[in-house]
């Protein structure tokens, strides 16, 4: 039993749609949760400013005496890991795009992934489309522009209708069954997108996967938490109030603006 917290962090905002997921799989776990909105959005970012901001995120958590870190964060996964991995002595837990999902669920034989560019153009991304994807044909699409309305609270927004319009009008058009969320920002949008790609088209992310392999791996390194009542704080390093409306149903959490 360990009672040292879970550590995670994103860009922002996008990763506390992984975090909800783990706290429901994990309800008696600690957490801290670090959202680096000063520097978002990682996707525009080159590898290795990814790297850095990676590791200052993982420096702090670990500071902190986190006993595992989810990196809640599509782009800092697929540029970072294994850096990460190799330079640390303790547990990562990432997040890739479900292709394997949606490869295997497709009818029409046609997906779309939805990601920044940061994911799309980074190389294990490379290596695991080739290897679920051989007689399918993918359409992806960079979701440029739309992180920064997220973070800035503007979801509902028409601009943001149109941007996704633009941004789903190609998937359409090649007739996707499944439609793979593959930034951790755009659970939030699901609402939006399906006014716009309607029922039919099942929209897959991987948030509950993640929270089933951290459960996994805390398991197998006897490290979960005793039976008690989980106590969460969440870091933000940029003045902004958004955050706190995706916080409202997670119970005992302390939010604090802090530079990191
Ligand atoms: N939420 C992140 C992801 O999963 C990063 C988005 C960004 O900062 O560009 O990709």
């Amino acid at each position: 039993m360990n009672t040292q917290p879970i550590g995670l962090f994103d860009s922002g905002i996008g990763g506390i749609s992984i975090w909800k997921e783990i706290l429901n799989v994990l309800p008696y776990e600690n957490s801290i949760y670090l959202a680096d909105s000063k520097n978002a959005p990682y996707g525009q970012k080159s590898k290795e400013e990814i790297i850095a901001l990676c590791i200052k995120n993982t420096d702090y958590l670990i500071a902190r005496g986190c006993k595992i870190i989810v990196v809640a964060c599509n782009t800092a996964t697929t540029n970072a890991i294994e850096i990460l991995r190799a330079r640390y002595d303790i547990p990562f837990i990432g997040i890739e795009p479900a292709i394997k999902p949606a490869a295997l669920k497709t009818l029409t034989h046609t997906i779309g992934i939805l990601a920044t560019k940061g994911t799309l153009n980074s190389s294990l991304f490379a290596e695991t489309s080739k290897k679920y994807i051989s007689d399918i044909k993918v359409v992806e699409q960079i979701g440029e522009g739309l992180v920064p309305l997220i973070e800035n609270g503007l979801i509902e927004s028409e601009e943001m209708e149109q941007l996704l319009k633009k941004h789903l009008a190609p998937m359409l058009q090649n007739n996707i069954d499944c439609l793979v969320l593959g930034c951790t920002h755009y659970p939030f949008l699901i609402p939006q997108i399906k006014k716009i790609i309607g029922n039919s088209i099942q929209i897959i992310d991987s948030g509950l996967a993640v929270a089933k392999q951290t459960k996994a791996v805390l398991e197998r390194i006897a490290s979960l938490a005793p039976q008690q009542i989980g106590k969460h704080e969440v870091y933000i390093n940029s003045k902004t109030d958004t955050l706190q409306t995706f916080l409202k149903e997670i119970e005992n959490v302390h939010l604090a603006y802090k530079e990191f």
